[in-house]
């Protein structure tokens, strides 16, 4: 018989010696930058039910938490804030003493070398839960902007490492690199949301950080998921305007999108592994369904197969221990 001609790609898989040797992608510690839920009050440690394992935490708190992250070595993290007062123009974001703005110096006060990104927007801030200024029913972009320089501009004062706008007002990169420059912030960098689309998969997020829009959708302003040409517009813009850093969001269902966005702009981008994600694998885990551990490392090296340099994850506390052990 004629000898079958075919490649031995088995050859490379043999041992876990030769697969460690070949492997392509790796996840690291300093990868993934970790979400955090600040509130206002005291001794606060409260269970966010729909996502295990995430609390909102209050302020005196804060240092002996952001201890645990150094001694894990995390390097970064993106604040959230949850204020007790909203109103109709999101009035805490931009506020000297908002929850966002406090929260900044007393992390960097006790840990000046973790790297506090500040995530701006104002649908934690606003009664109608929208990201922006309302109009006749409709999200104004052009004066949303000007309040969304302003809360950059409070953010970088506070101390604040990045500026991560994702609120989707167009012009919002260029809006903040203004007034950051015209504040004397030219140092600062910018993560843009870049392409954030109007996902279901951020449900237990809006439940966390009390910010579903009280009337209608976010449609207007993120993406339809059906759509990738539009991802590769939005990228295009932030990039002229000037962005640093470039998110795409979510991450496990767009992974081709994050792989174009890669190539195209050549600069570091985040994957944004968002919360519903998250809630799935740990419902499943939970239930016995799936492996928590081989599952969560398994989609995060996808993402950075994909081309994500950096990931923002509500596992990052788990996966840096994990690292750590093997
Ligand atoms: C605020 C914001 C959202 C998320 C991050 N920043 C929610 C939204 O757009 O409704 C979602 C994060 C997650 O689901 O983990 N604009």
């Amino acid at each position: 018989m004629e000898k079958l001609q075919f490649d031995r790609h088995r050859r490379l898989r043999n041992s876990a010696a030769m697969r460690s040797l070949v492997r392509e992608t790796h996840l690291h510690t300093s990868d993934l930058i970790y979400p955090l839920f600040v509130v206002e009050g005291e001794n606060i440690r409260s269970a966010v039910p729909s996502m295990p394992g995430v609390e909102h935490i209050s302020l005196d708190l804060l240092e002996e938490e952001i201890s645990g992250l150094v001694k894990r070595g995390i390097l970064s993290i993106i604040l959230f804030g949850v204020p007790a007062h909203k109103d109709a123009v999101g009035s805490q974001a931009y506020a000297t003493e908002g929850i966002v703005q406090r929260a900044t110096r007393v992390v960097k006060e006790a840990y000046p070398e973790m790297v506090v990104i500040a995530d701006t927007c104002l649908c934690q801030y606003t009664d109608h839960g929208h990201c922006g200024v309302i109009h006749e029913g409709y999200v104004d972009n052009d004066e949303t902007l000007t309040l969304l320089a302003k809360t950059a501009v409070s953010q970088a004062e506070a101390g604040a490492d990045i500026i991560a706008p994702s609120n989707m007002m167009d012009g919002f990169v260029a809006a903040i690199r203004k007034g950051l420059d015209e504040a004397g912030y030219v140092n600062t960098p910018i993560m843009s949301y870049a392409v954030k689309y109007a996902s279901s998969f951020y449900g237990p997020f809006r439940d966390a950080a009390h910010s579903t829009p009280q009337f209608g959708d976010r449609k207007t302003y993120q993406m339809d998921p059906a759509n990738r040409l539009e991802a590769l517009r939005e990228a295009e813009s932030d990039m002229a305007e000037g962005a640093d850093f470039f998110i795409v969001k979510p991450a496990l269902s767009y992974l081709d999108i994050m792989r174009e966005v890669k190539d195209f702009t050549k600069r570091p981008v985040v994957a944004y592994n968002v919360s519903g994600e998250y809630s799935m694998v740990k419902a499943a885990a939970q239930n016995g369904w799936v492996d928590e551990k081989a599952i969560v490392l398994e989609k995060l090296t996808s993402m950075k197969r994909a081309g994500a340099d950096l990931i923002i994850t509500y596992h990052a506390k788990d996966v840096a221990d994990w690292l750590q052990e093997s």
